[in-house]
């Protein structure tokens, strides 16, 4: 155990992240049925083929420091999921739908906001200068997903979802 060092924390959260991005992948189909708002659809359509880029990215991140492409379970993401699942239930076909996907969308979001930034950190202090400019260019759409949805919500999506 003292063996181990920040290059093997740096592949063990690469590999989180790796399955984080495939779950995402998957969840992100049925998010986008479900929303009724065409600019939510289309916002979780655009992310969704980022998304598609990302885990390409995060393939060439693996080349770069050696490692085949591989998951380990990401527990946390697979929760967040879970639990946007359970709002898209319980509120299907409610006025408020889309404001509980795009909170369970910005969740995803903030969740691989937190591990992205930490990659690209810890991808400096290694002195992967490439992946870290690929962790960033990733870094950058997630945050600008996160925006897009904040300014979705704000400017209709909350006052759609308060009407009865
Ligand atoms: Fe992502």
């Amino acid at each position: 155990m003292a063996d181990k060092t920040l290059n093997d924390l740096f592949l063990h959260q690469l590999k989180d992240t790796y399955f984080a991005e495939n779950a995402i992948l998957k969840a992100l189909p049925p998010m986008m049925d479900a929303a009724t708002s065409t600019d939510l659809k289309s916002a979780l359509g655009v992310h969704l083929e980022e998304t598609r880029e990302q885990v390409k990215r995060l393939e060439e991140v693996f080349g770069l420091v050696d490692a085949k492409p591989e998951g380990v379970e990401c527990k946390a993401i697979l929760g967040i999921i879970a639990e946007g699942q359970e709002v898209m239930e319980e509120f299907a076909g409610s006025e408020a739908l889309d404001a509980g996907i795009i909170a369970a969308a910005q969740a995803v979001e903030h969740y691989e906001i937190t591990r992205y930034g930490t990659l690209l950190a810890w991808a400096e202090q290694l002195e992967l200068d490439e992946a870290a400019d690929l962790l960033k260019e990733t870094l950058i759409e997630e945050e600008n997903t996160d925006d897009i949805l904040s300014d979705l919500a704000e400017s209709s999506v909350n006052e759609d979802a308060d009407e009865d």
